[in-house]
């Protein structure tokens, strides 16, 4: 493995998933990019396995869409960490409910771009020392084409029960900013700040498959 992972999309998602799961429990990964939740996932105990295009061949990790798995009733538990608001929602979740046994468990982390508003170009800015253009214009620009939180919301529940959902900090860790996340918590709460990060623990329903 080697290097530190950068972990600030999936952190605490192993911890999550040993609630639901037993050690030794199957995990897929959908949108695993490099494969580093995959990586934390084995070494936590878990059988995980990562699919993306992008995936880099080595074993654990599948390279391609999650549609082109093959299989039945694999998975005991499925996550897609900031992958769905890129994805074709409806086969791709029709794919995650095959794969999993039923009741099995899906955790999302998600972004709702389209709630980025001028409350949080001036926290962004404020914070960014990068010099890039955070007006809510250019945020729009860069995710135009993009699902909105909403939307895969909407599909997630489409064909699992979404038996929890809360917000997350999401613009501390875009900027890899670990010290400011409780600010940005405190801001969300007190209506100061959008919410744009949010995650849904779902479980399978077979009323709906
Ligand atoms: C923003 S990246 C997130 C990567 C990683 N989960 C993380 O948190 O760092 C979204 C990833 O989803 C992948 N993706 C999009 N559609 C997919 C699909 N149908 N099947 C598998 N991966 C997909 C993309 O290739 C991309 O690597």
């Amino acid at each position: 493995m080697g290097g530190h992972p950068d972990d600030r999309w999936w952190r605490g998602l192993d911890v999550q998933l040993a609630g639901y799961l037993p050690s030794g429990g199957r995990v897929l990964d959908v949108g695993c990019a490099g494969g580093q939740l995959v990586d934390r996932l084995r070494a936590t105990g878990f059988d995980a396995v990562g699919v993306d295009p992008k995936a880099p061949e080595r074993p654990g990790l599948v390279r391609g869409l999650v549609e082109e798995l093959a299989g039945e009733a694999e998975y005991d538990a499925a996550c897609a960490v900031m992958s769905l608001h890129h994805a074709a929602l409806e086969p791709v979740c029709a794919a995650i409910v095959r794969l999993l046994r039923p009741g099995g468990v899906l955790l999302v982390s998600e972004l709702s771009w389209d709630e980025y508003d001028h409350r949080a170009a001036l926290w962004v800015d404020r914070h960014d020392g990068s010099g890039k253009d955070t007006a809510v214009e250019a945020w729009g620009r860069e995710h135009a084409g993009l699902h909105t939180g909403d939307t895969v919301r909407a599909a997630v529940a489409d064909v699992f029960e979404i038996d929890l959902t809360r917000h997350t900090p999401y613009l501390s860790r875009m900027l890899a900013r670990r010290d400011l996340e409780a600010n940005e918590t405190a801001l969300v709460e007190c209506s100061s700040l959008p919410p744009l990060g949010f995650e849904l623990h779902c479980r399978g329903s077979s009323r709906r498959r």
